[in-house]
């Protein structure tokens, strides 16, 4: 996500005391006064009433609280559907009968609707066979998703994973921007020990603080980052993040594909980059109005709280819950293999009376690409049932190289 104008002017020095709302004071003298970030995060964001995107407070666009691809126009979408289209149309190749295009968080729903109007447009056979399935777990967010996928050619239906693992579905999953919404454990070195920090109610103020050491399953995540305890480089206070949400995330998601295709596109680092001894914060943001901050306690439940993911963390879940991992590609690569050079020539034909519609659209196509924002996301594709495929023969087309 970015602020409409990729402002970092209003970015804090980072987290102050703030006065805690009643709700978040009472949930916290409930739990005896403090609790971890995680679960801080997981109220902030998802409480059906209070949290940010549970209560359908959030906007999404560049008139809303923050800007994703998808809300920038429609061309996002019609490099997207080129790929989702190469797979649908393998698996129905495969075997006759149903199949599905998934989305997960779809936010507005803007993405979603641009894809089954292309579906439909340029592949009415493969529409007929596709049914549209909406996973949002946030009931203000699905509501708007309603309303915008209204009158959309594809019906959809919304599902949590466990009702799709009742009849998994053959098809693919996109997942934009969703995996950097899932509540993460913040991690704090002591100066030998990590310890989880912890959200803490003191005379009515939140603060943060280091707390307990991590629970074993937690500190099991940093053996394979090579980052067993912080050593001499990440001396007391140095602090990032941990995933434990993607685990259970990717295990519940592949209980609901039969077969297919993963697609997660988001911001994320190697491990090396994301835990690299001067990132001495971690990736966590705050956003709201257009504004990013490096403050999560600001006004709890009116912002959105995102971290990066760790890809190496990212491939390692997936591996565990059965995805094969297929590649993954930065974002402004992934666009240009699929046509983005092409659209932009395309503009120059269009009709002078369309010239302030065909620069909106060059505007959104070149930051889309550019590289110091949404060209550095990434695209990470996994598969599962079927046979592994020969990888050659199979390099999803997002990963091949544009033609001379
Ligand atoms: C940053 S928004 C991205 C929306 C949209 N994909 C876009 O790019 O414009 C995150 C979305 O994921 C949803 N979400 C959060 N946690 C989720 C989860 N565990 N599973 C599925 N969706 C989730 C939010 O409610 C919201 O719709």
């Amino acid at each position: 996500m970015i602020p409409a104008a990729a402002d970092s002017s209003h970015l804090s020095e980072g987290p102050v005391g703030r006065e805690a709302p009643a709700w978040l004071a009472a949930r916290l003298q409930a739990a005896g006064g403090r609790v971890s970030f995680r679960q801080y995060m997981e109220w902030a964001l998802h409480d059906p009433e209070h949290g940010a995107y549970g209560s359908g407070r959030l906007r999404i666009g560049p008139r809303g609280d923050f800007a994703t691809a998808p809300s920038l126009g429609p061309d996002f979408a019609g490099l997207v559907a080129v790929q989702l289209i190469d797979w649908l149309e393998a698996l129905a190749a495969e075997q006759p009968g149903p199949i599905a295009l998934v989305e997960t968080g779809p936010g507005e729903g803007d993405l979603a609707r641009e894809l089954a109007g292309l579906l439909a447009e340029q592949r009415p056979d493969l529409a007929a066979r596709t049914e549209l399935v909406l996973v949002e777990p946030n009931p203000g967010m699905a509501e708007r998703q309603r309303q915008c996928l209204a009158d959309a050619p594809l019906a959809g239906r919304w599902v949590d994973w466990p009702q799709l693992a009742a009849a998994p579905v053959r098809g693919v999953v996109l997942a934009h921007e969703v995996l950097d919404a899932l509540a993460v454990e913040r991690i704090v070195s002591d100066g030998t020990l990590w310890r989880r920090q912890e959200l803490a109610l003191r005379q009515g103020t939140l603060r943060l603080e280091p707390g307990e050491p991590l629970e074993p399953e937690v500190a099991a995540l940093l053996v394979p980052l090579d980052l067993a305890s912080p050593g001499p480089q990440r001396s007391a206070g140095w602090c990032s993040e941990l995933h434990p949400g993607l685990p259970p995330w990717l295990e519940a998601c592949g209980r609901g594909l039969a077969r297919g295709q993963l697609l997660v596109i988001d911001y994320a680092h190697e491990a090396r980059r994301y835990y690299a001894p001067q990132r001495s914060a971690g990736t966590l943001m705050a956003y709201r109005a257009q504004q990013a901050s490096g403050d999560p306690l600001r006004d709890p439940g009116h912002w959105d709280l995102t971290a990066h993911l760790c890809l190496e963390s990212l491939e390692a879940a997936a591996q565990a819950a059965g995805w094969r991992s297929l590649g993954q590609r930065r974002q402004g690569e992934a666009l240009l293999a699929l046509g983005l050079a092409e659209r932009l020539h395309g503009l120059q034909q269009l009709d002078p009376a369309g010239l302030a519609m065909a620069l909106q659209r060059r505007e959104a196509l070149l930051r889309l690409a550019d590289p110091h924002t949404l060209g550095d996301f990434r695209w990470v594709a996994f598969e599962r049932g079927g046979t592994p495929p020969s990888r050659l023969l199979k390099l999803p087309r997002f990963l091949r190289d544009p033609a001379p």
